[in-house]
């Protein structure tokens, strides 16, 4: 039986600043954060928007291309920045998406790990109940301290997508290798909304895993380098996904997966599956019949890579020219907004859009207030 992913989307804030503004205020050559970390932008959310907003907005993208949402049996919400340690923020979602009762609904915490989780425990059940699909959604907001080394790959956004049998996308194949050691190279404590972490370890140990990984795929699918056409990397700045391309690939795709990337920021549990979007979107050839390799990281560390197919006609499912204009559409900030943002405060005289049909509107006895925008 053939299962994976059947349709994907992905959604982030209105809001960007561009890392030619950071490196001026911050009194560093932009060529470091453009050609040296790999990125141009990153996304900036205002209040009203956290990541049950643009999780929602990504999973209506790919709801509505279905038959019938009903046939969604569970809803995995992947994430490293929950708000609330015991509600799953999927709640939310299944709420506001009027998904059916009849749905288990839960979160998945690995880092930037969780999705591939998910969508490795979504094709087992599928095993079981062909019939059935699952909604998994990935969507984290990173923030780091003001003035560290990790600023400038700040970032987030949600991507949405549905794993069933005979996928429109992707066919995962069985084979993958993992690795999973205890590292001290990135963690959030609960009562911290900055991500501590120690930069040179974390990409050592990126890297580290990847061969390791690597190796462990190779001896588990009989496969060689040659079989690989394209791969996508989870991505934390652009350099890292390049670095790790260099060492064992020399795809020349690579620069086509991190197109979003290099926009949006680390998005995270989000970011492996915004570089296979970024491909599928931006690629020239027809990509039908061709393997992709993916190399997920989360820091701590779970690392996997595993491969999939790309069907015949994937192109019928691919919604490039919006993905474009929502990237296109965005409002840049300045620094002042940048630093008024970054503490998450609402101000005078200030309306904030939402890239969604919902919004936060606030915290009101600790619980978090989101509504239907009315024009919508
Ligand atoms: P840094 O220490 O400030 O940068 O931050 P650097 O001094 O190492 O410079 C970076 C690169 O820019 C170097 O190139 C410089 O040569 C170059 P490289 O040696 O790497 O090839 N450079 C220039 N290039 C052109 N023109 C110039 C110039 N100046 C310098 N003028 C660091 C880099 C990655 C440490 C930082 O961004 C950081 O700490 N980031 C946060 C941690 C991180 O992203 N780690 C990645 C692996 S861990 C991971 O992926 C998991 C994660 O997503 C979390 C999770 O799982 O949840 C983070």
């Amino acid at each position: 039986m053939k299962i994976g992913i059947d349709s994907i989307a992905f959604s982030t804030s209105r809001y960007f600043l561009s890392l030619e503004t950071l490196a001026k205020h911050r009194n560093v050559n932009y060529e470091k954060y453009n050609v040296g970390i790999g990125q141009a932008k990153m996304s900036v959310f205002p209040p009203n928007e956290d990541i049950v907003t643009i999780a929602i907005d990504a999973a209506q993208k790919v709801i509505s291309q279905m038959d019938d949402k009903n046939d969604i049996d569970i809803l995995i919400f992947a994430t490293e920045s929950a708000f609330d340690l015991s509600k799953s923020a999927g709640i939310y979602v299944h709420h506001f998406l009027k998904l059916k009762e009849d749905c288990r609904v839960f979160d998945l915490k690995q880092a930037c790990y969780s999705a591939v989780a998910a969508l490795q425990l979504a094709k087992s059940y599928i095993v079981d109940n062909p019939n059935s699909k699952v909604l998994i959604i990935g969507s984290d907001i990173i923030k780091y301290s003001p003035n560290t080394s990790g600023e400038p790959t700040q970032g987030g956004a949600a991507v949405a997508f549905i794993v069933t049998q005979n996928p429109r996308i992707l066919e995962i194949e069985p084979y993958a290798g993992i690795h999973t050691v205890d590292v001290m190279d990135f963690w959030r404590p609960s009562h911290l909304d900055e991500a501590l972490f120690d930069g040179k370890l974390s990409a050592y140990n990126y890297l580290k895993s990847l061969d390791i990984c690597v190796d462990r795929y190779w001896k588990k699918s009989n496969l060689a380098i040659s079989a690989i056409d394209h791969v996508c990397f989870h991505a934390p700045f652009g350099k890292m996904a390049q670095k790790a391309n260099n060492k064992l690939f020399r795809c020349p795709s690579i620069n086509e997966t991190l197109i979003y990337n290099s926009v949006i920021g680390n998005s995270c549990s989000a970011s492996l599956f915004i570089c296979f979007i970024s491909l599928l979107d931006n690629v020239k050839d027809d990509i039908s019949h061709k393997r992709i390799g993916f190399f997920s990281y989360g820091s701590g560390s779970v690392a996997e890579f595993f491969s999939g197919i790309i069907p015949e006609n994937y192109g019928q499912t691919l919604d490039t020219r919006n993905n474009l204009k929502m990237l296109s559409d965005r409002i840049e900030i300045a620094i002042s907004e940048y630093e008024l943002l970054y503490n998450n405060k609402f101000h005078d005289g200030y309306h904030y859009e939402n890239v969604g049909n919902i919004t936060m509107l606030g915290i009101n006895n600790n619980q978090r207030i989101y509504r239907r925008l009315q024009n919508n």
